[in-house]
């Protein structure tokens, strides 16, 4: 099954990813296989995904307005 469309992505491309960097941030996972890269509709299932696959943390956008 696709999890990214766009890019070709499979669910088992992205479960091997998340085995071979157990450590490394969501981020870096997706930015590895171009994931959310082109319409980005797929990046919520992709997180949630690594989150239960793997111990890599979630990366929050900071969206407070600090001047
Ligand atoms: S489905 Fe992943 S970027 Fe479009």
């Amino acid at each position: 099954m696709y999890i990214c469309i766009c890019k070709g992505i499979t669910e088992k491309q992205l479960q091997e990813v998340i085995s071979a960097r157990p450590a490394h941030n969501s981020k870096d996972i997706l930015k590895a296989l171009g994931i959310g890269s082109d319409c980005g509709t797929c990046v919520e299932d992709a997180i949630n995904s690594i989150l239960q696959k793997s111990s890599a943390p979630i990366e929050l956008k900071d969206t407070s307005n600090k001047s």
